[in-house]
């Protein structure tokens, strides 16, 4: 598949790593190539700089964010920070989103009053929908915004039962992400499929819960299973 990612952090470079391992042709936007180039050293949380990670993965190209979206991109990734997304699509010509499946990873977190985050947006809307609602022929499915990255495109490193929370409107798109989510190492009977896009409120809602179970056990290789009688 061509897959375009939007996104440098560590979920975009985990994404476009596993990716471009299984052999899709992968391809990473930014606000400014240059400038993210440079980013060589460890952030803070000493997540690699994608200035390192593309010399350490030449295979992947880096590109702007309007460059990252063509007539051949078969699957749109958006791993952007908060509600960028929003500002980033609407600068991309909509002839190249209409009709593109997107996985929207993103989860609208606000860390301007510090840890733990709380949300931007949330309760009787998502981000997902908000992302659906502005481009309305693109096929938003919500998938891996509840999972780490390491979990994301490593699910067997955890033992036991666990899922994956998907959702969106089109059954067609979810089978498509379902099959990326298989290959990436999922099972299909953890991935659980909520329903439509409103459906993202829950998954996103799941955040502040995400974070105090992380300050607690103090590694992001967890997640939750679903047991029922
Ligand atoms: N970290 C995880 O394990 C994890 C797990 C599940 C979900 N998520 C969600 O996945 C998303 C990505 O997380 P992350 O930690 O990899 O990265 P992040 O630090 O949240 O976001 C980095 C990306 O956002 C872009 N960005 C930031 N501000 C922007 C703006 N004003 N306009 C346009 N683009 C902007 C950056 O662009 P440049 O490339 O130009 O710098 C960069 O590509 C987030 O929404 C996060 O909540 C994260």
């Amino acid at each position: 598949m061509n897959i375009a990612i939007l996104g440098t952090g560590s979920v975009g470079q985990a994404l476009a790593g596993k990716l471009m391992s299984l052999g899709n042709d992968v391809t990473v936007g930014t606000r400014d190539v240059e400038v993210s180039l440079t980013r060589v050293e460890p952030d803070r949380m000493g997540n690699m700089g994608i200035g390192q990670f593309m010399v350490d993965n030449p295979g992947v190209k880096l590109v702007t964010f309007n460059d990252a979206i063509n007539s051949d991109t078969d699957l749109i990734i958006n791993a952007l920070g908060g509600e960028s997304i929003l500002e980033v699509l609407g600068a991309i010509d909509p002839n190249l989103i209409d009709s593109k499946v997107m996985i929207d990873v993103a989860n609208p977190l606000d860390f301007s009053n510090g840890f733990p985050p709380s949300l931007t947006i949330c309760n009787t809307t998502s981000l997902g929908e908000q992302v659906q609602t502005q481009f309305p022929t693109l096929k938003v499915v919500k998938a891996l915004n509840t999972v780490s990255n390491p979990v994301m495109i490593n699910p067997t490193a955890l033992s036991g039962n666990h899922n994956l929370f998907i959702c969106g409107n089109d059954m067609d798109a979810k089978n498509i992400v379902g099959g990326v989510l298989i290959s990436m190492g999922w099972n299909s009977s953890q991935i659980i499929d909520l329903g439509d896009i409103t459906n993202a409120r829950g998954t996103e809602m799941f955040l502040p819960l995400w974070v105090r179970i992380f300050g607690k056990v103090q590694t992001p290789m967890f997640n939750i299973g679903i047991v029922t009688e």
